[in-house]
């Protein structure tokens, strides 16, 4: 019984990285890693979320759904958190995997667009997987921005990269960056970076 499981939650586990790779082959600049996000990370970053704000979470990037699990078990309802993904096939998996989350098929770039439907909304906090790193400065704050101005002041944007930087330039007058994490059980080794309105 027990290996029956564990060998269908391996099947589950090499099916979502096959599922990672093929993304990766198809769109590497868009998918920007090599395999999920580990389980430690995903814990890690959904440790920012505060279950009980009353807000919807905002999540960007969430491709096999390894941060989005991990925002769930930390006790977010489904129907609080929204996910926006730019991949369809992504999207296709994850409204098949997570029942009831706000999945959507979008652009985290043009949120206007994307959250055209909950204008005014606010979300608790944010955190995103996408490849900043792959996308010019300009857009990396652009998105910042827009992020920031959809949390309650000195709420939390989380961002994962892999440099040893800020993926996003300091703007002091703006918005405060803290270095959160540097976690090495990861591929790649992860860096956490968490963004907040001065
Ligand atoms: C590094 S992967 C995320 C990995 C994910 N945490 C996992 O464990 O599967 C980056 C994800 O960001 C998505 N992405 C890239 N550009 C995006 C955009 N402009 N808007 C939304 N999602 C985007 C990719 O399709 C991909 O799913």
């Amino acid at each position: 019984m027990g290996g029956l499981r564990l060998k269908e939650r391996l099947g589950k586990k090499f099916d979502e990285e096959i599922r990672f790779f093929k993304g990766m082959m198809q769109g590497p600049r868009i998918v920007g890693s090599i395999v999920p996000t580990s389980s430690i990370t995903a814990r890690r970053m959904a440790s920012i979320v505060n279950p009980n704000s009353g807000l919807p979470v905002l999540e960007l990037g969430p491709g096999t759904g390894a941060i989005t699990k991990a925002i769930l078990q930390r006790g977010v309802k489904p129907e609080n958190l929204v996910a926006i993904e730019y991949s369809t096939d992504f999207y296709e998996h994850l409204v098949r995997m997570y029942p009831g989350v706000n999945v959507i098929n979008g652009d985290a770039f043009n949120l206007d667009k994307t959250l055209a439907h909950m204008e005014g909304q606010k979300f608790d906090s944010a955190v995103s997987a996408v490849p900043l790193l792959n996308f010019p400065m300009q857009a990396r704050t652009a998105m910042l921005e827009s992020i920031l101005d959809r949390l309650p002041h000195g709420r939390p944007f989380l961002q994962i990269s892999y440099g040893a930087v800020s993926p996003i330039i300091a703007r002091p007058d703006r918005y405060h960056i803290q270095h959160f994490d540097f976690i090495v059980r990861n591929i790649p080794p992860a860096q956490l970076w968490i963004y907040r309105r001065s």
